[in-house]
């Protein structure tokens, strides 16, 4: 088989609802019946416990178990060794499996100097992803930073989840920006998939307008239609670790979002894979 898309959720300001596009993500495609690898890059391991991953329970066990341990000279497919199914049940165990973060991963940094440790996540999932439809990779909210090095090199698509006001927009833009001057040293074939926008108030106009900015970025084609609004049973599913489609009406209706948010995704990846291969 070959390998599945590489997506990494990233952008350059904290908060915007990166794990939580991953959570939504990760979800949908088990309810569409797609198996997805979710890799935690980021030293929070904020999505590690959302989807609850089965890490070990002893603390001192947990790094080692982490791509912390894996990250520091990984072996080819080296992954395989700490993946772990989520622990939301039923198709979600069967078809989440996480590659878990530890805080660790921001001593990282300090292989950046050796020879082409920017490689060293793409070398650990080889062979491993096969068994996959889709990677998702976590990003810390950085831009020039080691970790994200890593995780862009693994990646084929980029996406972006922006807040439509200034800062998050910004933010947006700066990651076109970087992908443009060092896609060649990082990977030549990555690309920005998209933008989607959480947070989304609809009676409010600066939304509005921030919002048809974020559309002129990349041209409307990589806008997702599907608009994700400021909603508590958002933040509940995180703080408790649960699938929005266990959360009630509320919950269903989300699970119904991101569903359709996925297959936007799907078919524009592919579409600009398509065209790049
Ligand atoms: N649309 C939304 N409505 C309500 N709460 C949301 C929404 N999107 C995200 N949240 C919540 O906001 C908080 C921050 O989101 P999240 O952790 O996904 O951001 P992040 O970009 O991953 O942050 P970081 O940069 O720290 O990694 C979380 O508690 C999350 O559940
Ligand atoms: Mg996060």
């Amino acid at each position: 088989m070959a390998a599945p898309p590489h997506w990494a959720i990233t952008t350059h300001k904290g908060g915007t609802g990166k794990s939580k596009l991953i959570e939504l993500i990760a979800a949908a495609a088990a309810e569409n019946g797609d198996s997805v690898l979710v890799v935690d890059m980021d030293a929070q391991a904020n999505v590690t416990r959302r989807l609850r991953a089965q890490i070990p329970v002893e603390p001192r066990d947990r790094k080692d178990a982490s791509l912390a341990a894996v990250l520091q000279r990984p072996a080819k497919g080296e992954v395989e060794r700490i993946l772990v199914k989520s622990g939301w049940g039923g198709i979600y165990t069967d078809r989440i499996t996480i590659a878990p973060a530890h805080l660790d991963l921001e001593l990282l940094a300090l292989t950046a100097s050796q020879a082409a440790s920017s490689r060293r996540l793409l070398t650990a999932l080889a062979g491993v992803v096969d068994d996959f439809d889709l990677v998702v990779i976590d990003t810390p909210p950085n831009l020039l930073s080691h970790l994200i090095d890593v995780a862009w090199t693994a990646s084929d698509l980029l996406w972006v989840p922006v807040e439509p006001e200034y800062d998050a927009v910004e933010a947006a833009k700066r990651v076109v920006q970087r992908v443009g001057e060092d896609a060649d040293m990082l990977n030549p074939d990555m690309q920005v998939g998209g933008f989607v926008v959480n947070r989304f108030r609809s009676n409010l106009k600066l939304h509005n307008q921030r919002a048809g900015e974020v559309a002129e970025i990349l041209g409307p084609d990589a806008l997702c239609p599907t608009r994700f609004p400021e909603l508590v049973v958002l933040k509940d599913g995180s703080e408790h670790a649960k699938p929005m489609a266990e959360l009630g009406s509320d919950g269903k209706a989300m699970a119904a979002l991101a569903s359709d948010a996925y297959a936007w995704m799907k078919q524009r990846g592919a579409a600009l894979m398509g065209a790049a291969a």
